[in-house]
């Protein structure tokens, strides 16, 4: 059976039933979603022996994101985040997508930087001839370091080395690391090169490391929506889209709006990475340096009318994701989000959060240049107000349409709401 992503009205289910449909549609057994996430995905027991000084667990949604269609293929995305909107603005944007022929994404092999800093080098150029010389044997000795990597296929693929200037030269060895994100392996590496390194400069072994500047591990994403997908409201589909445009090219002029329209691509990448047990804090780095490489931070996608009228975004970054190791060893929910990703590769697990974060942006300017993002919003976060209130079962949805019909969705209002709903006779 061929999967799909498309389960319209899942929104309306409960959580039971969304399981159900969700197990028919992935080809999944129901009882795994249960076993994986009733508990969060973590006990206490085991996140005792995850990190340090612990005293509990802290549970998020775990949500599914729909309508991907990636190179063809139909993927769900799983999600894991905390604000309100992000997963059915995602779901919606890959809808618009798929309307006009789904996304497109390739990635370039998983391959990591491993740094070896030397610094007091006397003689820089002759530090990096002699490190260039030696290449085959350094190379042999990183792969040494890795073993079980070279036995998957993966291993040293490159070797360079920077002079800095002031005595100071970095030798980067470029590491296949796989279906890892790679950090313990290439961390590894460097760790394991560095005195013969700076044995050929002739100069001090100061950091080994990764760089998480990953940048020859990107993802590229295109996506297309037709116009007449886009109207809203009084407005045409033509005017959302050169919006749309002119709200890229806003980000594209200016940093202060570059990091807020990235912000909202991260509202669905980091929202997979989490879900997959991937580490966030390095895909933000890596991301982060990458927009900012001409010198201007600039975004990392941006929007423009193809020849076809069609709107167009292309997205472009490094994206280094694990399906195997880290975290999704220890937690149910992460190895059951990468189960419901139900990719083959890390690659296809960059892509996939590549197009969600696509998806993300596409939402979030479509919102922005047409009625703002404040509607639909609080819409939604009416419903956490209500649970912080104190509501429970139907009175949370009952409480939070209250509190939006009357446009004050604060905590008083909710809790006044949820007395009078309580006082009320049935
Ligand atoms: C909010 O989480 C994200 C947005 O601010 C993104 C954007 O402005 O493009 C809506």
């Amino acid at each position: 059976m061929k999967k799909t992503s498309r389960l319209p009205g899942f929104y309306k289910l409960s959580v039971g039933e969304r399981r159900h449909v969700a197990s028919a549609a992935l080809g999944l057994d129901e009882r795994d979603f249960d076993a994986a996430l009733e508990e969060g995905g973590l006990n206490c027991a085991t996140a005792d022996k995850t990190v340090e000084n612990v005293v509990g667990v802290y549970s998020l949604p775990f949500a599914l994101g729909l309508n991907v269609s990636l190179n063809g293929d139909d993927f769900v995305a799983p999600m894991v985040v905390e604000e309100p909107s992000v997963v059915a603005a995602a779901s919606n944007a890959a809808r618009l997508i798929r309307g006009g022929g789904g996304f497109t994404a390739e990635s370039d092999p998983p391959h990591m930087i491993s740094q070896v800093q030397l610094d007091e080098v006397a003689d820089p150029a002759a530090a990096c001839a002699a490190i260039l010389e030696h290449r085959r044997e350094l190379m042999q000795r990183a792969n040494a370091a890795v073993p079980g990597l070279v036995r998957r296929g993966g291993g040293a693929v490159d070797l360079e080395v920077r002079d800095l200037g002031d005595g100071y030269i970095v030798v980067h060895f470029i590491i296949d690391c796989r279906d890892a994100m790679g950090a313990n392996l290439v961390n590894t590496v460097a760790e394991k090169v560095a005195e013969r390194v700076a044995e050929l400069a002739q100069g001090r072994v100061g950091l080994r490391i990764l760089s998480n500047l990953c940048d020859r591990r990107c993802v590229r994403v295109t996506g297309e929506v037709p116009p007449e997908l886009l109207a809203e409201g009084e407005r045409s589909g033509t005017a959302v889209r050169d919006a749309i445009v002119r709200a890229s090219i806003f980000a594209e002029k200016d940093p202060y709006r570059a990091s807020t329209h990235n912000k909202g691509i991260f509202n669905g990448i980091d929202a997979v990475v989490i879900a997959t047990g991937n580490d966030w804090r390095a895909v933000e780095a890596g991301a982060h340096a990458y927009a900012a490489r001409s010198g201007t931070y600039s975004p990392l996608c941006t929007w423009r009318v193809a020849e076809n009228g069609n709107l167009r975004g292309s997205l472009e970054m490094p994206l280094a994701l694990g399906t195997v190791g880290g975290p999704s060893r220890v937690h149910d929910g992460a190895r059951f989000g990468i189960r419901i990703a139900g990719v083959t590769s890390s690659q296809q697990l960059a892509e996939l959060a590549a197009c969600v974060g696509m998806a993300s942006n596409l939402a979030a300017l479509r919102a922005l240049a047409t009625t703002g993002i404040q509607r639909g919003h609080m819409a939604l976060h009416a419903r956490s107000v209500a649970i912080a209130a104190g509501a429970t079962g139907k009175l949370v949805e009952r409480v939070a349409s209250e509190i939006h019909a009357l446009g004050d969705v604060s905590l008083s209002a909710a809790e006044h709401a949820l007395a009078r709903l309580n006082s009320a006779p049935n």
